[in-house]
């Protein structure tokens, strides 16, 4: 037996910072590097923390669902509660748990049908506000468009009056949650920063509003369809419904989580379709052919396969949620390491997508890897945009409608090309945001 365990290959980095500059400057480029140069496991001084990056589809596995039990949500969404509070993103063990089960119902099929037709609706909007020949920002118009969507299907509500509002009080928030997740963070927000004070009153500012549409809705008693009406129904048999804080937080929770994703996918997937024209043309030919010249229905998606399987390329190459992290309670064995108590332990759908074991020549952009033959070849965590286990994303069948359907509904009328000179960069916030925007002309199809 050996006396002490091996530990894995380490990348200790400059004294005091580590690889903090390198991790904060691109962390997911930064993560395949490391996985490409050291292997599946490795060690790295973030600042004051270490954290362990995994990278093998098996041990993530493990991780996320074998012994999901051993696993807490990393620090980064711990230091979320200063915003979500105790919402599905954030909470654990049997509030989660409670949580979870009051939440499930609003993302039933039957549920999901409605959302669908909001989905459509929203699309259409959308594209009749394009002019031929624009150059928009697409990833701003993406963002504008799930967020109508989400507080469609959410609330009910057209927030389109208060929309800029609630965009900009979320732009602040999530402009400041970069300070919030940083290694120093603790100290940070006891400081009067001007950044801190302007993240608490955006806080403040959503809070209002959301509080008065829960409000609103316990007062006129009514199911509305739509994800609200959900939470404020739900009930458990022990001890009743939530609380309107609760209720708030999950709220919030769904607004933040359900939109910035998904706007991501999109954007991201229409700069991938300007770069591969093959995979364009067979994209309008599935979507001509299925909808002859009407808006789609949810009754379509099992006959846009095509487009389902540009939208999984995407996010493989472009995984919204780039990092998934989690801290072992006890002392975890990976292969021949054990990792300490407590460890944050990083597992990064952008570094594993690209990992040629599983996607053979990774940077090309290929639909055809997901044809199903060729997916059921693959290890089950080689592909895990969405997470695993307990804690999988809750709205990920909303998530892949949604794509689906924002993708016929403006693929059906337009084409969109890279403007010239157009920055193409990711930036890893808590999402893979393209860093410049996504400028891009439309053009009539
Ligand atoms: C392309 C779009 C999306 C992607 C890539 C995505 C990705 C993810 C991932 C990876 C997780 C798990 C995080 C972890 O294990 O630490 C997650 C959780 C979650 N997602 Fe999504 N998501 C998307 C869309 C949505 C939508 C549309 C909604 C809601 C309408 C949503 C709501 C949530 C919630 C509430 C959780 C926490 C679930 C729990 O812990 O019980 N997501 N998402």
């Amino acid at each position: 037996m050996l006396a002490t365990a091996p530990h894995p290959p380490t990348l200790k980095g400059r004294p005091f910072i580590g690889v903090l500059p390198e991790f904060r400057r691109a962390a997911p480029q930064f993560l395949l590097k490391v996985a490409r140069e050291h292997g599946d496991i490795a060690q790295l001084r973030l600042g004051p923390q270490t954290v362990y990056s995994i990278a093998h589809p098996d041990w993530i596995r493990d991780i996320l669902v074998t012994h999901q039990t051993n696993f807490i949500k990393s620090r980064m969404l711990e230091r979320a509660k200063v915003l979500l509070g105790e919402g599905l993103l954030t909470s654990e063990g049997e509030l989660h748990k409670r949580q979870r089960r009051l939440s499930q119902p609003a993302f039933h099929r039957e549920r999901l049908i409605g959302y669908g037709a909001s989905m459509v609706d929203c699309a259409v909007h959308t594209r009749e506000t394009w002019k031929s020949g624009a150059t928009l920002d697409i990833s701003r118009e993406m963002n504008h468009l799930t967020l109508a969507i989400v507080a469609r299907t959410l609330f009910s509500a057209d927030v389109s009056g208060e929309a800029d509002e609630i965009r900009s009080a979320l732009t602040d928030v999530l402009g400041l949650f970069e300070l919030v997740l940083s290694p120093f963070s603790e100290w940070f927000e006891k400081l009067p920063l001007p950044s801190v004070r302007r993240f608490e009153r955006a806080r403040d500012r959503l809070d209002q509003t959301i509080y008065r549409l829960i409000a609103e809705r316990r007062a006129s008693g009514r199911d509305a369809g739509d994800l609200l009406s959900m939470l404020l129904l739900a009930q458990t048999e022990e001890d009743g419904g939530m609380s309107d804080k609760q209720v708030r937080d999950e709220a919030l929770t769904l607004f933040l989580a359900g939109h910035e994703t998904t706007a991501n996918a999109l954007s991201w997937t229409w700069y991938l379709l300007s770069q591969n024209l093959e995979s364009e043309a067979r994209l309008h030919q599935e979507i001509d052919r299925v909808l002859a010249g009407r808006a789609p229905t949810v009754d379509d998606l099992p006959n846009l396969k095509f487009v389902e399987m540009v939208f999984a390329e995407a996010m493989r190459l472009y995984p919204p949620a780039w990092g998934i992290g989690r801290r072992n309670l006890t002392e975890y064995r990976v292969g021949d390491y054990l990792i300490p108590p407590r460890t944050v332990i990083l597992m990064s759908p952008y570094v594993v997508h690209r990992d040629p074991r599983w996607f053979p020549d990774p940077e090309r952009f290929d639909p055809d890897r997901f044809q199903p033959e060729a997916a059921a070849m693959r290890p089950k965590f080689s592909y895990f945009p969405f997470g695993g286990g307990a804690r999988v994303c809750i709205g990920e069948r909303f998530a892949w409608m949604e794509g689906v359907l924002l993708l016929a509904t403006l693929g059906q009328k337009w084409r969109l090309r890279l403007a010239p000179n157009a920055r193409v960069e990711t930036r890893a916030m808590i999402t893979l945001r393209p860093k410049y925007g996504m400028p891009m002309m439309v053009e009539a199809r």
